[in-house]
């Protein structure tokens, strides 16, 4: 087929090849959620896809790269370990999914196993890039991958509570009939059953909580703010219940990480990443208020929960202390 083309001189070495190059590993559907938004927001060149299920494999990435024509054109291909030469990024999600009332908790010790024989050969290939734990659960998987790593802490980051944060500010706009752009709030902690809500610094739009409702911690104000919160927390466990899994706004927020990343913009995402002397928590990964830029997870930025809110996040912090020395790390 190379008759068609006319030559017109020798190549010479590109004085760059700074290509934005990532795997997923995963083609489920948080795997290939991720691919599809970050293919319709352009935000790779080059995409590898790994999945122990080759033969799916093969079909997921078909499926995909037959709407090339239709966005900015990208490679994506299905790759195998080899395949892990030289990335910039790489987004686990291999591992157990939550079955219906499954807590993220109890998928631990089989996505650590699957962990230790990926993170590994990840990291011999590619010494050089930013890990993205997605796998649940994701704080304890970041923390695993941390030290299976050896990567130093602001190239190991999880997706934390980015989605839980998302839901927050879209369950709260709902409830107040606004944009959720304009509700500045974030959800804390564990991506999990003892996440916290930091109400002591929602702002709407310009506003603190406590000064557009001073009352708001009377019960009959409380009460609807707490409904939020659960529909927050719960929202997993009643979307698995109707549809099998979650995919669509974790694929979302993986790409708005990806993007932050690669583009090297100082987003302050709530991210899940080694926390050091928060408040005398130390030694465990959960999210707080984050810089993520293209060295992963460079600030952290300073917060002033209450001293409900910090004994919540004390806790949270306990809780995942407690499992993963639990299983060795
Ligand atoms: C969820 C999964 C990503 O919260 O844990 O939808």
């Amino acid at each position: 087929l190379d008759q068609i083309f006319t030559p017109i001189g020798d190549s010479l070495p590109l004085v760059s090849q700074d290509l934005r190059k990532a795997a997923i590993i995963g083609a489920g559907q948080v795997g290939m959620a991720c691919a599809y938004s970050m293919l319709i927001q352009n935000t790779l060149d080059e995409l590898i896809i790994t999945d122990i299920n080759q033969e799916k494999l093969e079909g997921e990435v078909m499926d995909l790269v037959h709407g090339l024509s239709f966005v900015e054109p990208s490679v994506i291909k299905a790759g195998t370990i080899e395949d892990y030469q030289d990335l910039d990024l790489v987004i686990i999600t291999a591992g157990a999914k939550q079955h219906p009332g499954e807590s993220r908790l109890n998928l631990v010790q089989r996505n650590v196993e699957i962990f230790k024989s990926i993170v590994p050969e990840v990291v011999k290939r590619s010494p050089n890039a930013i890990l993205l734990i997605v796998s649940n659960p994701v704080d304890i998987m970041t923390y695993v991958s941390l030290k299976l790593s050896g990567l130093p802490a602001s190239r190991v980051i999880g997706s934390g509570t980015v989605l839980d944060t998302a839901r927050f500010k879209y369950l709260l706009g709902q409830k107040l009939k606004l944009d959720s752009r304009n509700v500045h709030g974030y959800i804390l902690g564990e991506h999990g059953d003892s996440e916290v809500a930091l109400w002591s610094e929602l702002h709407i739009g310009g506003s603190r909580l406590d000064q557009l409702i001073p009352n708001w911690r009377e019960p009959e104000v409380y009460d609807q703010l707490d409904q939020v919160y659960n529909q927050v927390k719960n929202a997993a466990y009643e979307i698995i219940q109707r549809k099998g899994a979650t995919s669509y706004a974790i694929g979302l927020g993986v790409t708005q990480i990806a993007q932050a990343i690669l583009r090297d913009q100082n987003h302050i995402l709530t991210v899940s990443s080694l926390i050091k002397d928060f408040y005398g928590i130390n030694d465990v990964c959960f999210s707080i208020p984050a810089v993520v830029n293209r060295q992963g997870v460079e600030r952290q930025i300073a917060i002033y929960p209450s001293d409900e809110e910090l004994a919540q996040l004390r806790k949270s912090a306990q809780l995942l202390k407690e499992i993963t020395s639990g299983i060795g790390f």
